[in-house]
């Protein structure tokens, strides 16, 4: 047992409790005029508020439970930890969801140990992670090692434990069910519609929820068969990628890569092998 191993659940726990307070103050805090505060890669891509308001909360008390970890955030700067150990938040992952009053949105919350400078999905290893999506009452934990689980909201109140996570089991990709996302700039786009085109017609559906975070929990909950999306964030990738490796699902990029922004992709070995092969004939993860 590593000295890692033995701090996961209290890491767990911390996820856990920093993202239920970010999630209370998302949900509840949502102002019913909520507009575009401002935009990032492309007029698309949008912030709110709330984004603003929630990291915050999220970094002090991240700063309160783990003085001397490193923060990494969706909508902060960088903060450099003497740990080892940094946190990589995403307020609300799916802001375009939330902007609109939809449901499919998540705080995500994981912690990950590199000895990079800045933390990276190529290098790091994830700890522990929580996805809370405080309007689908549904919050995904795990630790690694540990396990994934799903807890069910009950009257807005998250229980302690929930149904240990499992992916469905491998089958041919055309009867796949598959989860995807898309970026917001318009070259990523058109290229990411490409192989949608190359894709469709050999599964049995697509899914775009708008969270990836939330994608990769579905498909860690056995709802979808795979995941894949090209220009993941760390923040974006962080806590769903352990939740569903903990479920038993293979998360990669292509071309023997480890998942990171040129391409995720998620689900049990024998199907992800098969998207594996088909995104990477379609040059999915080509120059955009
Ligand atoms: C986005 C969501 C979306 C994915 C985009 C992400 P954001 O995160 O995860 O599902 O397709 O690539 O940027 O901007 O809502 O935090």
């Amino acid at each position: 047992m590593t000295s890692d191993d033995a701090l996961v659940p209290e890491l767990v726990e911390v996820a856990r409790t920093v993202a239920l307070e970010a999630g209370r103050l998302a949900h509840e805090g949502r102002p019913d005029d909520l507009a575009v505060a401002a935009t990032k890669s492309s007029p698309q891509d949008v912030v709110t508020e709330m984004d603003v308001a929630v990291e915050r909360l999220l970094r002090r008390r991240l700063a309160e439970l783990r003085p001397g970890d490193g923060v990494l955030g969706e909508e902060g700067d960088d903060v450099a930890g003497s740990t080892g150990l940094t946190w990589v938040v995403d307020p609300i992952d799916g802001t375009t969801n939330y902007l609109y009053g939809l449901p499919a949105w998540s705080v995500s919350v994981a912690v990950v140990r590199d000895d990079a400078p800045r933390p990276d999905p190529l290098t790091w290893t994830v700890l522990a992670a929580c996805v809370h999506a405080p309007a689908e009452g549904r919050t995904f934990v795990a630790g690694r090692g540990l396990g994934a689980q799903e807890l069910v909201h009950r009257d807005g109140d998250v229980p302690a434990h929930g149904r240990r996570l499992r992916v469905r089991p491998a089958v041919p990709l055309a009867d796949s069910l598959v989860a995807t996302g898309f970026g917001y700039r318009a070259g990523r786009r058109a290229s990411q519609a490409r192989v949608l085109t190359e894709l469709l017609p050999r599964v049995r559906d697509i899914r775009r929820a708008g969270s990836a975070a939330l994608d990769l929990c579905t498909l860690a909950a056995g709802r979808v068969d795979l995941f894949y999306e090209r220009g993941l964030q760390p923040w974006d990738l962080a806590a769903g990628s352990l939740v569903a490796s903990e479920a038993g699902a293979r998360v990669s990029g292509l071309r023997g890569r480890p998942a990171d922004s040129a391409m995720t992709v998620a689900g049990p070995a024998g199907t992800a092998d098969a998207l594996v092969a088909l995104l990477e004939a379609a040059e999915a993860d080509a120059e955009d």
